[in-house]
C-alpha cells in the first residue's frame, strides 16, 4: 500500500490521542503534522505529551505544534480535524479546495440545515453552503460507503448518534418500528466531554455518581433523526436521555421500542443490514446484551436484542465513544476514501 501523509489537528485532545494510537499502527499512513491550539507556544515532542507512545517506532521524533494553516497544507495529503465545534467549519473548506481529504470529527458538517446550528450548537455556521455540498458525506461507514468513497470531506458521526443509528436503522428500514417511535437511555464515559477542566466533571463530582444531562436537548438528537430520514425515508420520533457515568471510555445505549414483528423477523432485518463479510465492525446477537468491556479500545459496535413476545423490543448498543464513536470510525472512513481495506489499522 502506498503511504499517505496524514495530519491530526487537535492532537492533544482525547480523540486526537486516540487517532495517534490507531494511526501509529496503520500500515499505509505516515503521520507528518500534529497541531493543537496557540497555548502550545513551541513544538513539543509527542512523547512528552503522551509518554505511552514513546516506544512506538518514529513517534519520539514527532512534534505537536501550534496550528499553522500554511504548514498544515504543505505537510499533509489527508487531515483529521479533532477540534471543538465551530473550529473545523473555518478550516475544512480551504483544505478541500487545496485537494486534501478531510475527516472532521466535530458536528460542524453533520447537519444539512444551517438553521439547526444556532439551536443545537449555539453558533451560526461559518460555511453554510458546504452543508449540502456534493463533496461532503456523512460518515456512518456501514450505511454510506459509496458516498464516503467519492467524498472529499467526511462529517464523522457523533458517538451517541453512531450507537443509536447502527441499532435502529435496520428496523426502520424494514418498517418494523411501531409509530416510528423509540426511547433511548444512553450512558457515556466521561471522555465524551473532551479533555477540558469543568467542575461538573471533576473526580469528586463524578466518582460514585451518575447524571442525566441535556434530556431531549442533546445535539446528537437532530443528527439521529436526520439519519433515519436520510437512510430510510421515515420520520422517527425519539425520546433521548443521555447520561454520564464514572468510567473513562465506553458508551451503552439502551433502546426501547414496540414492534409487531417476531424475533426472527427482527434478526432477519439486522442480518440483511449487517452481513458478516461486509460489516466486520458490527455484531448483532439475540438474547445476549453487550457490555462496555466487550468493545472498549475496539472499533466494534455490539448490539444485543431482547424480545419478550409482547411487542416490546429492548436493544443494547455498546461501543467505545473514542473509537467507533469517533477516531476509529474516522480512520475507517479515511480508509474508504483512499481505497485502502476498510479495516486497515483497526481491530
Ligand atoms: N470525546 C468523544 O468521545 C468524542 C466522540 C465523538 C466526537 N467528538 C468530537 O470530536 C471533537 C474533539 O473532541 P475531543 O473530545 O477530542 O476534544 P478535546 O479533548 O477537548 O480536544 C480538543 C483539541 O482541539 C485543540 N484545539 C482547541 N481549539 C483549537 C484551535 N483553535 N486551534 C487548534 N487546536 C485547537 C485542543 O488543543 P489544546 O491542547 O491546545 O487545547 C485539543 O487538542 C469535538 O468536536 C467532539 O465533539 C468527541
Amino acid at each position: 500500500m502506498a503511504s499517505t501523509r496524514v495530519a491530526v489537528v487537535g492532537a492533544t485532545g482525547y480523540t486526537g490521542e486516540e487517532l495517534l494510537r490507531l494511526l501509529l499502527h496503520h500500515p499505509a499512513v505516515q503521520l507528518t503534522y500534529l497541531a493543537a491550539s496557540a497555548k502550545w507556544e513551541r513544538p513539543t515532542p509527542v512523547s512528552d505529551v503522551f509518554p505511552r507512545f514513546v516506544t512506538h517506532l518514529g513517534c519520539s521524533d514527532l512534534l505537536i505544534e501550534p496550528l499553522d494553516p500554511a504548514r498544515l497544507l504543505k505537510a499533509s495529503d489527508a487531515v483529521f480535524l479533532a477540534l471543538p465545534h465551530g473550529e473545523a467549519m473555518k478550516l475544512a473548506p480551504a483544505l478541500v479546495e487545496a485537494g486534501k481529504r478531510v475527516v472532521d470529527l466535530s458536528g460542524d458538517f453533520r447537519l444539512r440545515a444551517p438553521s439547526l446550528y444556532p439551536q443545537w450548537y449555539h453558533l451560526d455556521h461559518a460555511a453554510p453552503a458546504w452543508l449540502t455540498d456534493t463533496r461532503v458525506a456523512y460518515g456512518l461507514s456501514e450505511w454510506c460507503r459509496e458516498a464516503i468513497m467519492k467524498a472529499k470531506l467526511i462529517a464523522n458521526p457523533g458517538c451517541y448518534a453512531t450507537s443509536i443509528l447502527l441499532a435502529v436503522l435496520p428496523l426502520f428500514h424494514a418498517g418494523l418500528v411501531e409509530d416510528n417511535a423509540f426511547i433511548v437511555d444512553a450512558k457515556s464515559g466521561l471522555s465524551g466531554a473532551g479533555r477540558k477542566a469543568e467542575t461538573s466533571l471533576l473526580f469528586s463530582e463524578m466518582s460514585q455518581n451518575l447524571r442525566a444531562y441535556k434530556v431531549n436537548q442533546h445535539q446528537h438528537m437532530p443528527e439521529v433523526l436526520q439519519g433515519i430520514e436520510q437512510f430510510t425515508r421515515r420520520q422517527g420520533r425519539m425520546t433521548f436521555v443521555p447520561q454520564v457515568i464514572p468510567v473513562h471510555r465506553g458508551m451503552l445505549s439502551m433502546i426501547y421500542l414496540r414492534t409487531r414483528a417476531t424475533l426472527e423477523d427482527v434478526m432477519a432485518a439486522y442480518q440483511r443490514a449487517y452481513p458478516a463479510e461486509r460489516t466486520p465492525f458490527v455484531r448483532v446477537q439475540a438474547g445476549r446484551l453487550p457490555e462496555l468491556c466487550d468493545v472498549v479500545e475496539t472499533n466494534r459496535c455490539d448490539i444485543g436484542i431482547m424480545h419478550d413476545g409482547s411487542g416490546q423490543l429492548i436493544i443494547a448498543s455498546a461501543l467505545d465513544n473514542l473509537t467507533k464513536g469517533a477516531s476509529g470510525q474516522a480512520v475507517q472512513n479515511l480508509n474508504l476514501m483512499l481505497g485502502y481495506p476498510e479495516t486497515a489499522g483497526l481491530v
